[in-house]
């Protein structure tokens, strides 16, 4: 098949490019490199059925182009600022890297008669329910953040253009995805800064803020696995057994990475930044009947991102 990846050079897109070359699938990598580097696609680019195009999804010339010269069959749209704590001071870049490249997106599908559309959504878009389990039928969703509820437009985008266009939309809302080639994140943070000061860690919060983080190898094969979505939208809350808190990662960072007596500094408060969700938890029953359960359970996942970024 013939596929486009946006957002593929960054951290999920550039590990599922990978993914769709074994399986012989035509890849095309879409991206404005805002978040997302070459070095995640280096070894990508000796492949004969990948290339690279450098652009941007929110402007719909841009995609026309690609979607002319390349022809895809199905589309994955990964693209997004996923920097939510960088945006929390500049909404802006959420109305066009969230937002507006869905919805050029979906014009462009329009525009080519294309069906089929992988959207990756998140955890954000419920806001702050800590005490509840979240379903996908979970009512009175509420973000917090600019990044949720650019990410909850986009969801409302899809369902509009998918009833009036018969499109076929597989819909995930990820929880922390964590794994080879991060671009960002608490892990990212933490190891980058024991890197150069080994000594302490200043950790954002009180250190108790607990997610579930699911490692990108089992988000890809779940990502894979339901590609064929029947008409319409297909949603499901991807996510893993178990959570991590944030002093946990720390603890595991320090442990692989040999490290003894770190000082943690707590900026204090619940959440890292306003806008964070300081905890939730995912009722993942409906994507485990469907057949996918992800191999890592979220300290796992944690613990293999480590050892994966240290060798790397
Ligand atoms: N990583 C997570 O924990 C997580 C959790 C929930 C949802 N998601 C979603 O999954 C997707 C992939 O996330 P990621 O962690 O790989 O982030 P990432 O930042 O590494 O990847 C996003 C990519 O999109 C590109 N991009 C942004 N705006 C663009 C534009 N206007 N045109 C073309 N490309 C553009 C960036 O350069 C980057 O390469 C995002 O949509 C993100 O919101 C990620």
């Amino acid at each position: 098949m013939r596929v486009i990846v946006i957002g593929g050079a960054g951290f999920i897109g550039s590990n599922l490019c990978k993914r769709l070359l074994e399986m012989g699938h035509q890849v095309a990598c879409f991206d404005n490199f805002s978040l997302g580097n070459e070095d995640n696609i280096r070894e990508l680019e000796k492949n004969s059925k990948f290339e690279l195009v450098k652009g941007d999804a929110s402007k719909l010339d841009e995609l026309d182009e690609v979607f002319t010269t390349f022809k895809p069959e199905y589309v994955f749209h990964l693209a997004a600022n996923s920097d939510i704590q960088a945006s929390a001071s500049n909404p802006d870049v959420e109305y066009v890297n969230t937002y507006s490249t869905t919805f050029q997106i979906l014009s462009c599908m329009r525009k080519h008669n294309i069906k089929k559309l992988f959207f990756s959504s998140t955890s954000a878009v419920y806001g702050d329910k800590r005490d509840v389990e979240l379903d996908e039928n979970t009512p009175g969703l509420a973000p917090i953040s600019y990044y949720g509820a650019a990410k909850l437009g986009s969801e409302a985008l899809i369902s509009a253009f998918s009833y009036m266009n018969d499109m076929s939309v597989l819909v995930f809302r990820f929880p922390n995805v964590i794994g080879e080639n991060l671009t960002h994140g608490v892990i990212y943070d933490f190891m980058h800064r024991l890197k150069e000061d080994s000594s302490q860690l200043r950790i954002l919060g009180d250190g108790r803020q607990t997610k579930p983080y699911i490692y990108v190898q089992d988000l890809v094969d779940a990502m894979l696995q339901f590609m064929e979505a029947p008409q319409g939208v297909t949603l499901y809350n991807v996510g893993v057994e178990g959570a991590t808190s944030v002093t946990k990662i720390a603890d595991i960072i320090c442990e692989e990475m040999g490290l003894k007596n770190v000082k943690y500094n707590y900026t204090g408060g619940e959440g890292g930044w306003k806008g964070d969700v300081p905890r939730f938890q995912y009722n993942i029953d409906k994507i485990h009947v469907a057949g996918w359960k992800a191999k890592y359970n979220s300290d796992e996942a944690v613990r293999i991102t480590v050892r994966k970024n240290l060798e790397a």
